[in-house]
């Protein structure tokens, strides 16, 4: 078998083997096909599909590429929980310490982000002093004393996707559902939690534009999992509007704080009070009205807030000095109306442009800056009315590309729910 083979295959519209799939993953790896051949096979994947059964060999050779994380040593139920990706998302900072508060655990290995904002790394790592590499012994231990850890991921966990996602952020080659499902469901098999939770973000801040699209590639990583013997549940949710008010690293820690003290935003609360419903409805079988209830007494009662102190602690972070810069400025509407459209993906690239989130692998990240939303998509605002707080540091940003991210008018476009679909 040569490596042309294999990418004829696929550009004649044929269902590749498992032992192509196999080879295509192992020649990439062992440096034997060069990365233009392997860039060529994903654009061939992107133009003609994989089936659910390529897409299974295709996670399979991921997940078996490097290492796997053994949780055994972790009593009880290990959830882990992944976004697709959106602006504002700091729902694993509130989650993480929520579940830890009613039972289930959570041991998290997170990412840095590439992109708009950080990832979820990023975002703890803005918390003073704050160790996001720890020992797997040690990651195993603060779980088992507290009920949560994210860490940053540690060893060789799959090294196909790292390289395969270089590969496809500079070929045109991301948005494709079985190579986003595959990435996805292999490190969070590698992960190895009991049951995973997705969060699939569908809107124009959003890898997944459509409902569509964003149910395919649900479906197809729910059937994967199960080919694993993994229960997958997947929140189809809306990211035509940033999630909550804040974006950036230290304001998104600020508010994910603010959320696990019960006053924060409305939006940021409806969706963790939800997935973590859907949690304690899956795991004890708590019937999901009540599950609600519950986890909101637990946001009210600061009893979540002080598992995410004692994560901070455990990982020698200090609260006390959360940086945030003092550069304000008030962006004011120059129109009358209701806010009918924001355009999402600009705003976080907005926040990207002043040095909340990064392109390249080595840029760095600046955790004091970002912005807020004083208003939100449905909301009736006067001209000089503030509509966004930004906070600068050594980067400007010029107020027309602010502006020009809100659609304002007269007749009010009814607002989308938060949660689209709950697909299992
Ligand atoms: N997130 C991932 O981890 N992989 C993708 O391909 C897309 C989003």
């Amino acid at each position: 078998m040569t490596i042309i083979d294999v990418i004829e295959h696929k550009k004649n519209k044929k269902k590749l083997t498992e032992e192509e799939i196999n080879f295509m993953i192992t020649g990439m790896l062992d440096g034997s096909i060069l990365d233009y051949q392997i860039s060529s096979l994903l654009m061939a994947i992107v133009l003609n599909g994989m089936d659910e059964e390529e897409t299974f060999y295709l996670t399979k050779a991921m997940l078996n590429s490097g290492d796997k994380i053994d949780l055994s040593k972790i009593n009880g139920i290990k959830v882990d929980k992944h976004s697709t990706g959106g602006v504002g998302d700091k729902v694993t900072l509130v989650l993480g310490p929520l579940l830890a508060s009613l039972g289930p655990k959570m041991a998290k290995m997170s990412g840095r982000g590439l992109g708009h904002t950080g990832g979820t790394i990023d975002k703890l790592e803005a918390i003073d002093g704050f160790k996001v590499e720890l020992s797997q012994d040690d990651f195993i231990k603060e779980v088992n004393d507290i009920g949560l850890a994210i860490i940053s991921q540690t060893g060789n966990i799959v090294p196909a996707d790292k390289k395969l996602y270089a590969l496809r952020d500079v070929t045109g080659t991301v948005d494709s559902i079985p190579l986003i499902a595959s990435s996805i469901m292999s490190k969070k098999l590698a992960s190895g939690a009991d049951m995973i939770f997705i969060d699939v973000k569908v809107g124009n801040g959003a890898l997944m534009k459509d409902i569509d699209s964003a149910r395919s590639l649900a479906k197809m990583m729910i059937n994967i999992g199960r080919r694993f013997d993994k229960t997958v549940i997947c929140l189809l949710t809306n990211m035509n509007e940033p999630l909550g008010n804040a974006v950036g690293n230290a304001l998104e820690v600020q508010e994910a704080i603010e959320t696990l003290k019960g006053y924060g935003p409305a939006d940021l609360i409806e969706l963790v009070i939800n997935m973590a419903a859907l949690v304690l409805n899956k795991t004890e079988d708590m019937p999901l009205e009540d599950a609600k209830t519950l986890c909101l007494k637990k946001l009210q009662s600061g009893d979540a807030y002080h598992k995410f102190e004692e994560m901070v602690t455990y990982q020698k972070g200090d609260l006390t000095n959360l940086k945030i810069s003092k550069r304000i400025f008030s962006v004011k509407s120059a129109k009358e109306g209701y806010i009918n459209h924001i355009d999402t993906f600009g705003l976080g690239e907005i926040a990207r442009l002043i040095g909340a989130g990064r392109l390249a692998k080595t840029d760095v990240i600046d955790p004091s800056v970002g912005f807020t939303l004083t208003h939100k998509i449905g909301d009736y605002v006067k001209v000089n009315d503030e509509l966004i707080k930004i906070y600068l540091n050594e980067k400007d940003m010029k107020i027309e590309t602010i502006l020009n991210c809100f659609d304002i008018g007269m007749e009010k476009v009814d607002k989308e729910p938060l949660i689209y679909e709950i697909i299992s």
